[in-house]
């Protein structure tokens, strides 16, 4: 295990009528508030109102920036900086899922920086502040609810990155999961499909004794396999909800990560292709990673066994570690292929014309990957695996 220093400020709020909690957390940053959401869908289910009622009641003066699209924008993330320093704005609440909370990071950083806030995720320059946020989730999928990272799409240069800072923690998340029952079925798939390969990312690494770490993430698959099938067909059951809420949150707010480095090439990978095609982020993954699987099988095949007999009850009996992680991956597929996820890019229309921008844009930053580091080569194999 390594040395590792662990740190996560933000306040997690979790269950039933907890968006009460809003008229305690608000006030203790100020009057001036924007409000961040998305295309409509809180708008919908009567959250838009529940909220707004609430901040009259504190008498706030509220602003508001909607239409963040999924797989947000840098446009839309300029907008929102203009609006914060031209109101002075004391405080961001974002509602809705990954989309609305990462624009909200990057607003709140911009809002604090004198350039453009494409340099903060381009990593051209870096934050040094950012003001106040915090977050309704809406959809359990990216964690962003309770870490630092923030992944926005320039559409006029197709290009998608992850970036994030110290003061990119939300200050306070409210997660009730009765505002995750209007989900519809795809977009649930995606998001659990997208916490399991959180998972993955941090599985596949190369450090030695990391036993109560692998039991970790281990049993947040299970977690996720055993209610993801009882979920689609019972989108308003307040316990799979609740169940699949909590562990998406967990899969990517730093308690898996202590004492090694995962991966996070198929996340690279799959940010290239929504960045050209604008597709859903964990439908990309569900297509990607189990090719990121079989290209690596090789590179350490005990750790890919120990997923297969642990996680997807492989019998090991007389064969090879590679036979057995082979067998393990098969596996995720049938998995991800029976709750309705994609498998192809082909589901998504994308044939071979575009691979050598995709691979362009996933080696922007040179070769990348901590279990085995990913050339341009290895890159289009995967691609080439997943058409
Ligand atoms: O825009 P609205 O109308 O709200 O609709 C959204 C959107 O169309 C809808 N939705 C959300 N909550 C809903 C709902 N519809 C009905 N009822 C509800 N309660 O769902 C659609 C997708 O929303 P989005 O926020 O885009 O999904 P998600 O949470 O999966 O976020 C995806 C984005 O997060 C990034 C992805 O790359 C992608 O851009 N990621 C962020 C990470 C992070 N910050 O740590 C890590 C992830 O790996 C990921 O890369
Ligand atoms: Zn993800």
């Amino acid at each position: 295990m390594d040395n590792f220093t662990y740190w996560n400020p933000t306040k997690l709020i979790f269950g039933k009528d907890q968006l009460e909690q809003l008229k305690t957390e608000v006030p203790q940053y100020g009057k001036n508030i924007l409000l961040v959401y998305g295309g409509g869908s809180i708008k919908r289910s009567g959250l838009y109102e529940q909220v707004i009622n609430i901040l009259k009641n504190l008498n706030a003066n509220i602003h508001e920036l909607s239409g963040v699209e999924p797989n947000p924008r840098i446009s839309t993330v300029r907008k929102g900086v203009d609006i914060c320093k031209k109101e002075q704005i004391d405080f961001i609440l974002a509602v809705g899922g990954g989309s609305v909370i990462d624009c909200t990071k990057a607003i709140a950083a911009g809002a604090k920086y004198d350039g453009d806030a494409w340099d903060l995720v381009t990593k051209k320059a870096f934050a040094t502040d950012a003001l106040p946020f915090g977050t309704v989730l809406t959809l359990a999928a990216t964690g962003s609810e309770m870490n630092s990272g923030s992944v926005i799409t320039n559409w006029e240069t197709n290009e998608k990155y992850g970036w994030g800072s110290p003061f990119t923690f939300p200050k306070f998340s409210i997660l009730d999961p009765v505002n995750t029952f209007t989900v519809p079925k795809d977009q649930t798939v995606y998001g659990m499909v997208d916490m399991m390969s959180h998972v993955f990312e941090h599985y596949f690494h190369l450090t030695e004794n990391t036993l109560m770490q692998d039991r970790m993430c281990e049993s947040l698959l299970l977690t996720v396999m055993e209610t993801a099938p009882k979920l689609i067909n019972d989108l308003e059951n307040y316990e799979y909800r609740s169940t699949i809420l909590y562990n998406g949150t967990m899969a990517l707010n730093g308690m898996l990560s202590m004492g090694f480095r995962g991966d996070w090439a198929t996340h690279n990978i799959e940010h290239a292709v929504s960045a050209v095609y604008d597709i859903p982020h964990g439908g990309g993954l569900a297509i990607l990673f189990p090719n990121w699987m079989k290209h690596n099988l090789k590179v350490k095949p005990s750790r890919f066994k120990q997923l297969a007999v642990r996680v997807f009850g492989v019998d090991p009996e007389g064969k090879t570690d590679e036979e057995i992680g082979l067998e393990g991956i098969e596996k995720l597929r049938e998995f991800w292929n029976s709750i309705g996820a994609p498998s192809r890019l082909a589901d998504y229309g994308i044939d071979d014309s575009k691979l050598d921008i995709m691979a362009d844009k996933a080696m922007a930053n040179g070769e990348f990957g901590n279990f085995k580091k990913l050339n341009r080569d290895d890159v289009l194999e995967i691609y080439r695996l997943s058409l």
